[in-house]
């Protein structure tokens, strides 16, 4: 198990987020970013390249070393600033009021306890800082969120612990987020169960 979480798991993974349908989410979840990041599940760096300009730096939390290294060449190439800077979302080693903005990309799915990554992002933002997340999960359709239910203690066992059920807007609101934009879709090109894609900005109390 160890050698498929931390070597083959994180080479998956950085091959089934590299499709090009996930290219203009990453895009679109980017743009407007500026001034000190965090990005939790860093992964392999996939939006490294849609960094703007206006990032000062970026601290990325992402607990597997392969993902790092498969990373390499996205930040040889990139102006932005980034460093390896935490290994849990759930724990974040920073002050109060560090950030100004925060990124998730199809990790608020694999973080074991979300509620507790949540409270920590609202900590270490600004107030009014701003979460950018594309996240998949619980479907909109019930006759999708039957199968997304019966299928998710398999996916969880091959894909880290990843939830298909997880209501996105729900657990942000619910940690004290205000969500300001937001859209749900499915994601083209992926099975339903795991492409139901909320795609928003959620705002931190000021
Ligand atoms: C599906 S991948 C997405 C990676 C990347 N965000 C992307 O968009 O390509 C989920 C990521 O969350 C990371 N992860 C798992 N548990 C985590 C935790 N407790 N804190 C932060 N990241 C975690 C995994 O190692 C993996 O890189």
């Amino acid at each position: 198990m160890g050698l498929y979480r931390d070597q083959v798991l994180p080479r998956v993974t950085d091959a089934l987020c590299s499709t090009r349908f996930a290219q203009p989410q990453r895009r679109r979840v980017c743009d407007g970013l500026a001034g000190e990041v965090v990005e939790i599940g860093f992964g392999s760096g996939l939006n490294v390249p849609h960094y703007p300009s206006a990032v000062t730096r970026v601290a990325a939390i992402e607990p597997a070393d392969v993902g790092w290294k498969l990373a390499r060449k996205r930040l040889d190439a990139s102006t932005v600033p980034v460093q390896r800077s935490g290994l849990d979302g759930a724990s974040l080693p920073f002050g109060d009021d560090t950030f100004d903005a925060a990124l998730s990309t199809w990790t608020m799915c694999t973080i074991p306890d979300l509620d507790a990554a949540l409270r920590e992002l609202r900590r270490v933002l600004k107030p009014g800082g701003r979460l950018h997340f594309v996240e998949h999960g619980l479907a909109p359709d019930e006759s999708v969120q039957r199968w997304q239910h019966r299928l998710e203690p398999m996916n969880k066992r091959v894909f880290g612990g990843c939830h298909l059920t997880r209501p996105i807007v729900d657990l942000l609101t619910g940690a004290g987020f205000t969500v300001a934009e937001v859209d749900v879709f499915y994601e083209e090109g992926s099975p339903k169960v795991a492409g139901a894609n909320s795609l928003g900005v959620a705002v931190s109390p000021c």
